[in-house]
């Protein structure tokens, strides 16, 4: 637990979002919270350690959203890794920000809150000098490619078969600019 100032300077508002929701980092407190938004509203779960370890490697990234009225409930959540990859040349490795998971609680949708969740944790993400931003979405996800596409994400390629259901995943990648 962090101290009140820590925890204070750690909650902002969702921006254009009339205040009805916080966004703050992630703590293993909210992990439970995550994992039911994460069980309603996606097919592809995670054990508990996964989570965990996520937490544990990248807080600085892993961000929920509750009400304003009701912080206790979680109503969305953003984690991200970073994947260390061979350059093209294959003489150094490179850092992409990977985003792991995003959902929102299926009555809290299209008030901003992914918006306001990429807004916080992508310059986080970024910090670990990452090239690159990528992440997998299934071809069939309409409403998640819009939103990625709103924070310019291009789709580079289709991964075949890439979920258990043998869905393809469009795989997007957005190139880091440096401000
Ligand atoms: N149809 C079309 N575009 C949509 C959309 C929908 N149903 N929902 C979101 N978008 C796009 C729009 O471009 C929207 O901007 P706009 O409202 O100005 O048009 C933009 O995303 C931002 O919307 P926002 O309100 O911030 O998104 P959200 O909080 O509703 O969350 C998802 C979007 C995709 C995370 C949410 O629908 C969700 O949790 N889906 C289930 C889990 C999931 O699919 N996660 C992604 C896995 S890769």
């Amino acid at each position: 637990m962090g101290t009140e100032k820590e925890v204070k300077t750690n909650v902002f508002n969702a921006s254009d979002m009339n205040s009805d929701f916080i966004i703050r980092k992630c703590t293993v407190e909210d992990l439970e919270g995550v994992i039911e938004v994460n069980e309603r509203e996606l097919p592809e779960d995670y054990p508990y350690f996964f989570y965990k370890s996520i937490l544990e490697n990248y807080p600085e990234s892993f961000f929920i959203a509750s009400k304003r009225k009701n912080p206790q409930k979680i109503v969305g959540y953003i984690m991200w890794r970073i994947e260390r990859t061979p350059s093209l040349n294959g003489l150094k490795l490179i850092s992409k920000g990977h985003l792991v998971s995003i959902a929102v609680s299926e009555g809290h949708r299209r008030k901003g809150v992914s918006t306001a969740l990429l807004d916080k944790s992508m310059p986080a993400i970024k910090n670990d000098n990452i090239s690159e931003y990528v992440l997998e979405v299934r071809v069939s996800n309409y409403p998640a490619i819009n939103l990625y596409k709103k924070f310019e994400f291009k789709i580079h390629s289709i991964k075949k078969n890439y979920y258990r259901d043998g869905e393809n995943a469009y795989y997007m990648i957005k190139e880091v600019r440096e401000d």
